[in-house]
Parts: structure tokens; sequence; C-alpha cells
């Protein structure tokens, strides 16, 4: 096992033009799409980090703060918040903006639990996050809460 990865070795931000078919008839785009999004980038980010097969084991929450129209410019930054064994909560934010305005708004979060696969589709060992700011800090701590309330969760059922 090599000594860890820093966050911002497997960060990635990624900008997608939103389209008809991302939205209903409104105009207003479907959260299923924004979910669809931020499942492939935590899958990218989680691949970076581990640099093998990723599956989505959970998706601890997904908050829609603001509606995303036809048109916007969606911003999707993710980042590894945490590292267990085998598992990795991947942190994305989400932002979209008006092209016309300029305006921005933070549109959705979510956590997602990535887990690391060997080539027989079994649970492998990651390497430790190492975070270096005082954010990715902050966000390790919170992300180890996250798990152990989700690991206490799991007990119970
Ligand atoms: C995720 C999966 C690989 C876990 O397999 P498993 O046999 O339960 O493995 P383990 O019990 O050894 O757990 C492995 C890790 O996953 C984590 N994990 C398992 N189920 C989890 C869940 N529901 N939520 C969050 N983390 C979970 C464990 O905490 C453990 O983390 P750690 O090694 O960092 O401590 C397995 O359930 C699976 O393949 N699920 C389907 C994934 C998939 O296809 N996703 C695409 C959407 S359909």
């Amino acid at each position: 096992m090599v000594n860890g990865k820093k966050v911002s070795e497997s960060s990635l931000v990624s900008t997608r033009w939103m389209f008809p078919s991302d939205a209903n008839p409104a105009g207003n785009v479907f959260g299923g799409a924004i979910v669809r999004y931020v499942d492939e980038i935590a899958a990218a980010v989680a691949n970076r980090h581990a640099r093998c097969n990723v599956v989505i084991a959970s998706m601890d929450r997904m908050d829609f703060h603001k509606p995303v129209k036809v048109g916007d410019l969606l911003t999707l930054k993710a980042s590894v918040n945490h590292v267990g064994n085998t598992s990795m909560e991947v942190g994305v934010r989400v932002e979209a903006e008006n092209p016309w305005t300029g305006d921005v708004v933070h549109a959705a979060s979510a956590y997602a639990t990535m887990v690391a696969l060997d080539g027989k589709g079994i649970p492998k060992r990651v390497q430790r996050l190492i975070a270096e700011t005082e954010e990715e800090k902050r966000r390790f701590c919170e992300a180890e809460n996250r798990r152990n309330a989700r690991l206490d969760n799991m007990k119970r059922k």
C-alpha cells in the first residue's frame, strides 16, 4: 500500500450545458438527470483516487436547493472527503449559472459512498486520504461522523 493520496490529486470539476433532453416541458431539469451527472463525476473521482473499478454503494444525501433550467451551465465540483478501508465518500457540489446574466446558484449537493473493487469484484483496500487544507480537514471530520452514523445504522438493520 502506498502512503496516501492528496485530495487535490483526484478532485474534478466538470461543466455541462443543460439541453431540453435533460428537462420537463416547462424547462426544469429533472432531478434524475442531475443524479446521473453526480454519480458519473463521483465515480470518476473515486477512480482517480483508487485507480481501479469502483461502484456506488450509497448516496447519503442528495439535496436540491434551487431549480436548474434549460440553458443553464451546470458545474459539478467533486472531491474525496473521506476514505475508509475499501470505501470512499465523495462530496459533489452542483452550481448552475445563467450564462446570459452570470448569476450562479448552489443548485444541489450530494455525498456518495463509492467502493473500490478488485478484478474479481471483491472490495479492495484503497490508499489513505491526505487532507491538506483546513477545508479538506473539516470535510474529512464531517464525513467520518457520517460514516460512523451510517455504520451504526447498518448494524441496527
Ligand atoms: C457495494 C458493495 C461492493 C459492498 O459489498 P459488500 O460485500 O457489502 O462489502 P463489505 O461489507 O466488505 O463492505 C465494503 C465497504 O463498503 C461499505 N458499504 C457497504 N455497503 C454500504 C452501503 N450501503 N452504504 C455505504 N457503504 C457501504 C462498507 O462500509 C465497507 O467500507 P470500508 O471497507 O471502507 O469499511 C456491494 O454491496 C455491491 O456490489 N453493491 C452493488 C453496487 C452497484 O452495482 N452499484 C451501482 C448501482 S446499481
